[in-house]
């Protein structure tokens, strides 16, 4: 695996977007409280980043998902840490750092659907439309990228790359 020359895109991008979603997010929930899903582990630099830019009365929870058979799918996740916010009644806002199949993001609905929030709405850093397998449309999504595997800014290649600063394409050697 090697990084593309450049990267994809730079940290002042990133920083750039996350403030106008941070912004549209505010205007939309206007005079609400929010409870803020980060999903762990990649999207915990986004969603820090994001929610310190909310003008918004914020709580802050997580929880883990661990997707199995991508390319089949029925696409099962399993919950590995679920949030231990109520969820009944609460405006909700599930932050990923990438959709991609969309199958995990449509287990995390399924699954806080069922506990009767007022609302949720899904952000995203990244959105990889070419490769979804479900209905899933990000609400609030900071950058589109085609059809790359990426890393950096909480983005992974067998767990490594995480803590890079800007976001690269990751190539097979
Ligand atoms: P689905 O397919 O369920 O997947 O929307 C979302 C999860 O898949 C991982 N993923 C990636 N991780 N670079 C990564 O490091 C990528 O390009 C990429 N595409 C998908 C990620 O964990 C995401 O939450
Ligand atoms: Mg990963």
């Amino acid at each position: 695996m090697r990084l593309s020359d450049t990267p994809l895109i730079t940290a002042d991008t990133i920083r750039k977007r996350t403030a106008e979603l941070a912004k549209r997010i505010s205007r939309d929930y206007a005079g609400k409280e929010l409870l803020v899903i980060i999903v762990l582990k990649g999207g915990a630099f986004f969603g820090a980043d994001l929610i310190r830019r909310l003008d918004l009365e914020v709580t802050v929870d997580f929880l883990r998902a661990k997707s199995y058979g991508k390319t089949r799918s029925t696409g099962a996740v399993d919950f590995l840490l679920l949030p231990d916010q109520p969820i009944t009644d609460r405006h909700v806002l599930v932050v990923e750092d990438i959709l991609d199949t969309g199958l995990t993001a449509q287990a995390i609905l399924a699954h806080l659907a069922a506990a009767g929030p007022a609302s949720v709405a899904v952000c995203a850093l990244l959105d990889k439309p070419a490769r979804r397998q479900t209905p899933i449309k990000g609400d609030y999504v900071a950058i589109t990228i085609d059809n790359h595997f990426v890393v950096g800014y909480g983005l992974d290649c067998e767990e490594r790359m995480r803590h890079l600063p800007d976001i690269w394409i990751a190539e097979e050697k």
